[in-house]
């Protein structure tokens, strides 16, 4: 019997809150596809800009990429010469893009949630375009969730039993969130480890706390989490902080490499504190899928935008 074909269309796609597993293996399987070469023919132009409120090199030049291997026109946006400077809001700025044409918009801001505005909208607001979060503070990074999800199918060819670790600043990541809730779903099953203080008890539904030496021999998958320095203003925990003392408590050293299953993978998000987080020497190891990761997240983002422009019905598509 043939499988049946699911194709996702959503007017934005903002979290991994609402994706049931039928759409998440659709969005993979559709990700391979374009990997392996697969061709989008739109029949009329579609706009996106790309709106990178903070500090991006894989999120914003891969989703860059996406567009240009779509077809898309990308329309270039630097806050710092914007009229965000000048007071703007983000709803106005928004306003604007829609105005000038845009379809698409790729927004990355420091603000938790900050997409909620712009897509529950009053009766009297007509903003029109597609909103695609590329990370919203500590809150969702639906993107790079994905990515980590098809780097990990392509690893195993199932979700269900794996062991998979979280250690790190686990407070902080929006990698974190996005990865214990969907990771969850799809039937795996959540460690976490790292400092405590940046440990919190809302995770505990999720999975189980051990400590890294305990938790690291059992592991499917470690997913390392990046120290977010510039998250951590009146946390007392950063002034106090060594990075040699984090990398012998928590790092990824290689006695505890040593430790690891055979069929075991590494995994980070990047941008990656070398020899806190991970021994630099183990960075490109044979375990390690940092750069299979960063692949993956252009095939991904040609998904999730193919899916946005299908629920908007945007190059012909629907
Ligand atoms: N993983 C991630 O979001 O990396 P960038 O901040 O470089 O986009």
């Amino acid at each position: 019997m043939k499988e049946k074909i699911i194709v996702v269309s959503l007017k934005h796609f903002v979290s991994v809150e609402n994706l049931g597993e039928t759409e998440v293996m659709a969005l993979l399987k559709r990700a391979q596809e374009f990997k392996a070469g697969k061709q989008l023919e739109l029949s009329q132009p579609v706009y996106a800009v790309n709106m990178f409120f903070e500090n991006s090199t894989r999120t914003h030049t891969s989703f860059e990429m996406a567009e240009s291997k779509l077809g898309l026109k990308e329309l270039a946006f630097n806050p710092a010469q914007s009229s965000v400077n000048k007071g703007e809001s983000l709803y106005d700025t928004l306003l604007t893009m829609d105005a000038l044409g845009v379809d698409l918009a790729v927004i990355r801001h420091s603000k938790d949630n900050y997409y909620q505005e712009l897509i529950d909208l009053k009766a009297d607001q007509h903003l029109n375009l597609g909103i695609i979060n590329a990370g919203d503070g500590s809150g969702q990074h639906p993107s790079q969730c994905l990515l980590d999800m098809l780097t990990i199918y392509e690893e195993f060819g199932h979700f269900a039993g794996l062991k998979v670790a979280i250690i790190g600043d686990i407070t902080n990541s929006r990698v974190a969130k996005s990865n214990m809730q969907l990771l969850t779903r799809l039937g795996a099953e959540v460690y976490f480890s790292g400092p405590k203080y940046w440990y919190s008890h809302e995770f505990d539904s999720y999975g189980q706390y051990l400590d890294v030496d305990e938790l690291l021999p059992k592991m499917d998958v470690v997913m390392l989490l990046r120290v977010q320095h510039e998250r951590h203003a009146g946390d007392q925990n950063e002034a106090g902080f060594s990075a040699a003392a984090y990398h012998e408590k928590y790092g990824l050293n290689q006695a505890r490499y040593a430790k690891l299953k055979p069929q075991a993978i590494i995994m980070h998000p990047g941008p990656i504190n070398r020899d806190v987080e991970w021994a630099s020497e183990l960075v490109e190891a044979d375990k390690s899928r940092f750069y299979q990761q960063m692949q993956n997240g252009v095939f991904i983002r040609m998904a999730m935008i193919e899916a946005v422009m299908r629920g908007r019905k945007l190059g012909g598509l629907n």
